[in-house]
C-alpha cells in the first residue's frame, strides 16, 4: 500500500502501514546487489563543486559499489567524467580521491598515457602490441550533469531526467543561496559506519528524534521543525531559529554570529534546511554554508557516509565564527545520528526484532520506503528470496504490480 501525503498535510489517514520495510532488507546481500543495480547506480550520484576542481587537470574520484569513476577538469574548462580505469588491464588511473593531473593522465600499472578528454595517447612499448588501435582504448566516459554548481554523475542510464528537471522544486529555494560561487571549506565527511546504507536514510528522514536525541538542534529551533512534501522523491525539513534559543555554549555563540549573506531573502536568515536528494543524500543549507552528504554502501553492513561543506568565498570573521560554530553543532548531531543509526540496524538481526511502528511524524521514512518499494518491488516481502532467485523474483513483481 502507497499511502498519500497531500502537500504540507500534517498527518496522513490513520489507516497506514506503520511498519517500515522489513528487517530481512537491511541484511541481504543479494539485495544490494539488485539495489546497486537498479537504484544507486542508475541514479544522479553527487560528487562534488565546480569550485572543488577550478584548474585544468584537476580532478575529484567517486566510488560506488563495482563502479569507480573521476571528474576531470578540461583544458578548455568544461568537466568530463570516466570510468576510472585503464583499458589496458584495469588499474586506477587516478588513485586519490582528489588531485591535480599535469598535462595527460598517466596510468600507475605500465604507463598507458591518456589524454584529458579520455583518448589513448599511446602505450608504454607500443611495438609489444602488434597492432594496436588506439581509437579503441580511450577511457570510457561517464554521463555528467551540473546543477547550481554540485557535480552530479550517473553510471549507468535510469528514471530521472537531467538533475535540473529532478530537483527543480528546490531550484529557488536553494539558488538563494547562490550555491555556483561556494567555495568547499575543505571540511570533508569521509567516514564508515558499521550499518547497511539504508539505515543512515532512515534516521535522517523524520525529525521525530529530534527533540530527545539532538539537543543542539532542539535548542537552536526545536519544534519549529517542520517536514515539506515537494513532490515524488523530493522531501524537505527545515526549522528555523526560535526564540530564546541558546541554552547551550554552542548554539548562543552560533546565534550570536549568524550572518547572512546579503542576498538571502527574509525567511531564510535564519534558517536550516534539509533537502532529500533521492535516494541517498541530502542538502543542507544554513544561512553560512550549504553542504552535501551521501550514503553509499561498501557491503551489506557497511556504509561510507562522504559530504562536504561549502562557504561564500569572502567571509567576515563573524560568519567564520559562525560557520565554525554550526560545524559543530552538525558533527554533534551527526555523532548522535551514527549511534542511533547502528542500534536500529543492529535490532533488524535480533529475534526480538518484529518490525518498525512509524509515528504520523515519521512518514517520510515510510514515503522514502514506498519510492524505494517502487522501484524494487522485492522489498515488500515479508521474508527473503532465496538469493539467487532474488531478481527473478524482483522482476515478476514489477510485471504484476498495480
Ligand atoms: S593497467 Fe594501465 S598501463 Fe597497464
Ligand atoms: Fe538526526
Amino acid at each position: 500500500m502507497t499511502i498519500h501525503i497531500p502537500p504540507g498535510a500534517a498527518t496522513p489517514a490513520n489507516d497506514w502501514d506503520r511498519r517500515g520495510l522489513p528487517g530481512w532488507t537491511y541484511h541481504n546481500p543479494a539485495l544490494l546487489e539488485l539495489e546497486m543495480d537498479q537504484i544507486l547506480l542508475r541514479h544522479w550520484q553527487i560528487v562534488g563543486h565546480v569550485n572543488d576542481v577550478p584548474k585544468p587537470g584537476d580532478y575529484m574520484s567517486f566510488d560506488l559499489g563495482p563502479e569507480r569513476a573521476f571528474v576531470l577538469r578540461q583544458q578548455d574548462g568544461t568537466l568530463r567524467a570516466f570510468h576510472n580505469l585503464c583499458r589496458h588491464r584495469g588499474s586506477r588511473i587516478v588513485t586519490e580521491g582528489s588531485g591535480h593531473c599535469k598535462n595527460a593522465l598517466v596510468c600507475p600499472f605500465h604507463g598507458w598515457v591518456y589524454n584529458f578528454d579520455g583518448t589513448l595517447r599511446g602505450a608504454a612499448r607500443p611495438t609489444s602490441f602488434a597492432e594496436l588501435d588506439k581509437h579503441k582504448f580511450g577511457l570510457k566516459p561517464v554521463e555528467l550533469d551540473v546543477w547550481m554548481g554540485f557535480i552530479f554523475i550517473r553510471f549507468k542510464p535510469g528514471p530521472q531526467e537531467s538533475v535540473a528537471a529532478t530537483l527543480a522544486p528546490y531550484a529557488t529555494e536553494i539558488g538563494s543561496h547562490l550555491p555556483e560561487l561556494m567555495v568547499p571549506t575543505g571540511q570533508l565527511w569521509n567516514s564508515e559506519l558499521p550499518v547497511n546504507w539504508k539505515s543512515v536514510r532512515d534516521v535522517d528522514n523524520e525529525g521525530y528524534h529530534v527533540a530527545m536525541a539532538h539537543p543542539a538542534l532542539q535548542d537552536l529551533y526545536g519544534f519549529t521543525y517542520r517536514d515539506t512534501d515537494y513532490g515524488p522523491q523530493l522531501r524537505v525539513s527545515k526549522g528555523t531559529f526560535k526564540e530564546g534559543a541558546g541554552r547551550m555554549w554552542s548554539v548562543r555563540h552560533y546565534v550570536r554570529n549568524s550572518t547572512p549573506h546579503p542576498a538571502l531573502p527574509e525567511d531564510r536568515r535564519s534558517l536550516w534546511g534539509y533537502y532529500g536528494v533521492f535516494p541517498n543524500a541530502v542538502f543542507i543549507t544554513t544561512p553560512e554554508t550549504i553542504q552535501f552528504y551521501q550514503e553509499l554502501p561498501i557491503d551489506v553492513n557497511r556504509s561510507i557516509v562522504r559530504g562536504m561543506v561549502y562557504r561564500y568565498p569572502e567571509e567576515s570573521r563573524k560568519q567564520r565564527l559562525a560557520r565554525y560554530l554550526s560545524y559543530r553543532i552538525d558533527r554533534a548531531t551527526y555523532a548522535e545520528d551514527t549511534q542511533l543509526a547502528i542500534w536500529s540496524n543492529e535490532s533488524m538481526k535480533s529475534s526480538a526484532f518484529d518490525s518498525f511502528h512509524l509515528s504520523d511524524h515519521e512518514r517520510f521514512l515510510r514515503a522514502h520506503h514506498d519510492d524505494l518499494r517502487r522501484l524494487l518491488p522485492v522489498l515488500k516481502l515479508d521474508h527473503p528470496p532465496a538469493p539467487e532467485r532474488m531478481a527473478e523474483v524482483n522482476s515478476a513483481l514489477h510485471g504484476a504490480r498495480d
